[in-house]
């Protein structure tokens, strides 16, 4: 699918300061960052609104979660309508520290995923099995199930990316191989192309994530099926560059 446009993603997760983040800022302005790649970074709350501000303007930036209510009693929680707010348009749902940490099922993913999306937002929805799913041969039972909790909720992809991240190689330095990645993302698109539709199939751009570094991602953004990445580590480090210009 050369029609989708690489879209690389730095999840930060729980990590950086003001001055870490002036560094990061400071290697993604120096770049150069390839103009046919989508670049977006996914900041802690509490600095999302410093990024926004002093993000050069090839660079978008993303929340790493936000609630399923406009406004009101949910203490800790943000709303996509702060997120737009302060002019941040993508979201970051459903991470598998999510679901495993804080206990976020697919169905509050969805509804999430819904919400942000009515509201405005742009979503990048995180799929992937863990490795006792893997060896039991459970890998593609686990990200249909997860999509289709996805499907059941909302009828436009526009604005979603997908990304697909094995757990089994988040922040291990296990990297699935390219074709392991390629299978997956393949699969995956044969399944939307069944229950959801042919177009949405063909359109929506899949992100592998899992210990992607420099020394991997061109091998990785080599397949027709990869269409980006979702990086942690290494998206704190001026490596991240080299990574968003991976197909160059
Ligand atoms: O969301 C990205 C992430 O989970 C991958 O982390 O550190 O393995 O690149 P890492």
């Amino acid at each position: 699918g050369m029609a989708r446009k690489f879209v690389v993603g730095g999840n930060w997760k729980m990590n950086g300061n003001k001055k870490q983040i002036d560094e990061i800022l400071g290697f993604l302005k120096t770049g150069p960052l390839n103009a046919d790649t989508e670049v977006i970074v996914g900041v802690p709350a509490v600095y999302l609104d410093y990024v926004k501000c002093n993000a050069p303007p090839n660079v978008e930036v993303a929340a790493q979660n936000c609630y399923k209510a406009e406004k009101g009693a949910f203490t800790g929680e943000i709303s996509p309508m702060m997120l737009k707010d302060i002019g941040v348009c993508w979201v970051i749902l459903g991470h598998s520290e999510r679901r495993q940490i804080f206990g976020e099922s697919d169905e509050l993913i969805a509804e999430k995923v819904a919400f942000a999306l009515e509201n405005g937002l742009k979503v990048i929805a995180c799929i992937g099995e863990t490795l006792n799913e893997r060896e039991a041969g459970k890998t593609e039972e686990v990200v249909f199930r997860q999509t289709q909790a996805i499907a059941d909720k909302i009828k436009d992809w526009t604005n979603v990316v997908i990304a697909y991240e094995p757990v089994w190689a988040i922040g291990t330095g296990k990297t699935a191989t390219p074709e392991q990645a390629q299978d997956v993302h393949k699969a995956l698109r044969c399944y939307i192309s069944e229950k959801i539709s042919p177009n949405v199939a063909e359109s929506v751009r899949i992100q592998y994530g899992g210990s992607v570094t420099a020394a991997n991602c061109k091998d990785l953004g080599a397949k027709p099926d990869i269409d980006g990445f979702l990086v942690g580590g290494a998206s704190l480090k001026p490596e991240f560059v080299q990574i968003v210009n991976a197909r160059q």
